[in-house]
């Protein structure tokens, strides 16, 4: 499912009154089975964007459009949206319930009009693609598990109803390096096999190594977007942006004002592992 935002604006109304512009003026579009981040500093409104996107909150200006259609249009079949795009909030954990894990995961079916064989094939398709053991897990409550274990959970949930877009809000924080790239591994998975990704995080390497588009905020504004990559070495050109950088990125920053520059330009940790092997091997100046 494709998605296009056309001078997205929102507002919070305050206590008083005033009112905080989150989102300013934003225009994008995210193309069918794209893998989209978004970066940008706390507060920069990627939670908000998110949720717009979700229709989860109705813009004070501008249009989203899913498919062509215009979400917040009057009779358009907002409860359809609500199947067909899924989203994990920042800490789903918090979001469980029910008093077993299978309930839980059953929740988002029950107006799917799926029989309840089908529920529970469903339900344990979606446990098992989060590493569950389900005749194990089913009967349990979701208090009893650890953190790492709610989260997939929660996501699992998520992923019973099957949507064709994904929204992921910071998923990795919180997650063990084990736990992060397992499930960066898993998202992944789902992108090619069709899904249409959109992930906020503050983790570069995350960003860097798993997407193929970026959108970056600065304070409700679209500063920039385009091709990964491209968007970090662009921001890299930035003056006092040292906001979006990879850890590789600085590493390589390092070697080349110790006279060592690595090219092609390094993003991501795998990029400054085979020009640093060129190097060694000699095959660094051609
Ligand atoms: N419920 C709310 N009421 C009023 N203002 C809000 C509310 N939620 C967010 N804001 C404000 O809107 C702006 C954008 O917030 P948002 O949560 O979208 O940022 P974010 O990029 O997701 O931040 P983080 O990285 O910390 O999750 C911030 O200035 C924030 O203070
Ligand atoms: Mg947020």
């Amino acid at each position: 499912m494709a998605i296009k935002v056309e001078n997205l604006s929102y507002s919070y109304e305050q206590p008083f009154g005033e009112k905080v512009g989150a989102l300013k003026n934003v225009s994008f579009s995210i193309k069918a089975g794209d893998f989209a981040g978004v970066m940008g500093h706390t507060g920069c409104g990627k939670t908000t964007l998110l949720q717009l996107l979700a229709g989860l909150r109705l813009p004070t200006g501008g249009r989203v459009y899913v498919n062509g259609e215009e979400i917040n249009a009057k009779g358009y079949d907002r409860s359809g949206l609500r199947q067909r795009i899924g989203v994990v909030f920042q800490y789903p954990e918090y979001q469980l319930f029910a008093t077993t894990v299978e309930k839980d995961v059953a929740f988002g079916l029950k107006h799917s009009g799926l029989s309840r064989q089908e529920v529970i094939a469903r339900v344990q398709w979606a446990l098992e693609t989060m590493g569950f053991d389900f005749a194990k897990v089913r009967n349990q409550s979701p208090l009893a598990l650890s953190g790492g274990e709610k989260r997939r959970v929660a996501i699992a949930g998520v992923l019973a109803r099957k949507p064709e877009i994904l929204i992921f809000d910071e998923p990795v924080a919180g997650l063990d390096p084990h736990g992060r790239e397992n499930f960066l591994r898993f998202v992944k998975e789902m992108n090619q096999a069709g899904t249409t990704i959109i992930m906020a995080s503050h983790n570069m390497e995350a960003l860097a190594g798993y997407t193929k588009h970026l959108l970056v905020l600065e304070e409700g504004r679209l500063i920039d977007s385009g091709a990964t990559r491209e968007v970090f070495l662009r921001l890299q050109q930035r003056n006092n942006w040292a906001f979006g950088q990879t850890k590789a990125q600085r590493i390589a920053t390092l070697l080349a004002e110790g006279n060592l520059a690595l090219s092609p330009a390094v993003v991501t940790y795998d990029d400054l592992l085979s020009a640093l092997k060129r190097e060694l091997t000699g095959g660094g100046k051609g």
